[in-house]
């Protein structure tokens, strides 16, 4: 049905409090962040891709000053830790950015061998340096413990290798004879998958503390520093959540200390820190914190054992704002008058494919047309596969639009699509259909307070793919 109303502004105003953070509208047209929107859309022409490294900076200082803050007030005297997570989006501008602007406690968190070609990388250019700190999670293959052998041996002492399976500790035995730091993975609950009751990851709580007492309270090649608990988005989805993971690792932070565990002086409590995937998003980022410090402290305090420092590893918190897709609008159906489609000149599957993969959900605006009318629609790719879609099944409501005025350009939005959807998609490989990976803005701001644009990728050619392909 089209709306009677005429302004697709007004529309949205009445739905959601708009204007908001990173969205406005000038002269009907979008800005994200500040930038204009139509602008990059004349310079680069669509489909395409946008970083906005700006905001993966302010996500972190965010983080790190709530940290600060709520542990000042509550006299906290551990200190707040920063692991960029390489998994989320491990792109050399961010990780150069970031490790130039923060070294103090801040540090990289990886998960596989393949990553520590990144590190090597990183270290041989003096940008990651022996202030900052690595954090080696993931299943240890021969390669992986190689790897972080060889980065140790390098002078890189500022590592904490992860043990998430229990018979890692009897490959680095047979591997090294210096003593290295070491976490301990607890298994939390299962979350993701209905029919099993625990992750897959870490060790469980029944064997915790025999495993720590056979292998590694008397290893003179360990040094146990650190417990970690990763339960991802499901651990601040609810208060009750955290209460129980939290209190499971603090208690068994207190039962090691008490028995001697010197070294033990820190707590990774993982990912899962939410991001804006919706114009409604709410969430109380420092009364979570305060929640989740104040639990710590106060069984430490109830079992007089002193508070450990506090690691993070969040990934999408930090990276999901900075990104945005931005598509044209190049055919309309409706042949039984009830289902609109707008057809977009990119495919899901090459852009944003956690949407076709994993119902994954984000913040879709038109970027022109604000003061035209509107309607529900839905939006196809151009693949042929019926799962390369976008509409109120993935929108969490009814997606509405403005109407695309004929022979002229509609754009749209997707925003906030910055954290593993290069990762998890073909990012300038093979991609559904052939539809081709499309070109990549990095847009970073000046000293003197302009942006700065540049093209990391250009759209795919034909001839990259039929490359790939080998013909
Ligand atoms: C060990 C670990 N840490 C951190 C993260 C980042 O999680 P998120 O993106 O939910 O913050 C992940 C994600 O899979 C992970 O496995």
């Amino acid at each position: 049905m089209i709306s009677k109303e005429k302004n697709y502004y007004i529309f949205l105003k009445k739905r959601y409090l708009f204007p908001q953070g990173e969205f406005e509208v000038k002269n009907n047209f979008l800005f994200f962040n500040g930038i204009d929107l139509n602008e990059i859309i004349k310079k680069y022409s669509t489909p395409l891709r946008i970083s906005f490294l700006p905001k993966i900076t302010e996500n972190i200082e965010k983080s790190f000053f709530l940290f600060k803050k709520v542990m000042s007030e509550i006299n906290y005297e551990g200190e707040y830790f920063y692991a960029y997570c390489t998994k989320t989006s491990p792109f050399s501008f961010i990780l150069d950015k970031m490790l130039k602007e923060r070294f103090k406690n801040f540090g990289i968190e990886i998960s596989s061998s393949f990553d520590i070609e990144i590190i090597r990388n990183l270290y041989k250019k003096n940008i990651f340096t022996k202030k900052n700190f690595l954090i080696c999670n993931g299943f240890k293959t021969e390669n992986y413990i190689s790897g972080i052998l060889e980065l140790y041996r390098k002078g890189l002492k500022n590592i904490i290798t992860i043990i998430d399976n229990q018979d890692e500790i009897y490959k680095y035995n047979l591997k090294s004879d210096e003593k290295l730091n070491i976490g301990i993975r607890l298994m939390t609950r299962e979350n993701f998958h209905p029919n099993l009751k625990n992750s897959r990851f870490g060790i469980s709580e029944k064997n915790f503390f025999s495993f720590y007492q056979k292998n590694i309270k008397n290893n003179s090649k360990f040094r146990l520093k650190l417990l970690h608990l990763f339960a991802g988005s499901f651990l601040f989805q609810n208060e009750n959540n955290f209460c129980i993971e939290i209190e499971k690792i603090i208690n068994l932070y207190c039962v090691l200390k008490k028995d001697g565990s010197t070294d033990l002086d820190s707590i990774n409590i993982g990912g899962g820190f939410p991001a804006k995937f919706s114009l409604d998003f709410n969430f109380d980022f420092e009364e979570t914190i305060f929640k989740i410090i104040n639990i710590i402290y106060l069984i430490c305090e109830k079992e007089n054992v002193k508070v450990p420092n506090i690691f993070t590893e969040f990934g999408t918190y930090t990276v999901a704002e900075s990104g945005a897709i931005i598509a044209s609008v190049i055919g309309e159906k409706n042949e039984n008058n009830k289902e609109k489609w707008y057809i977009l000149n990119t495919s899901f599957f090459s852009t944003i494919p956690n949407v076709c993969s994993f119902n994954k959900k984000y913040i879709c605006l038109p970027i022109n047309n604000w003061n035209k009318s509107y309607e529900e629609v839905n939006i196809g790719g151009l693949t042929c596969d019926n799962s390369d879609f976008y509409n109120k099944e993935r929108n969490i409501e009814e997606l509405v639009l403005p109407l695309k005025e004929e022979k002229k350009d509609l754009y749209l939005g997707f925003f906030n699509t910055g954290a593993y959807e290069e990762v998890l998609g073909s990012y300038s490989g093979l991609q559904h259909c052939l539809i081709p990976s499309p070109k990549h803005i990095i847009i970073d701001i000046k000293k003197d307070g302009s942006f700065d644009y540049f093209l990391f990728k250009k759209e795919q050619k034909e001839k990259e793919i039929l490359k790939i392909l080998g013909f």
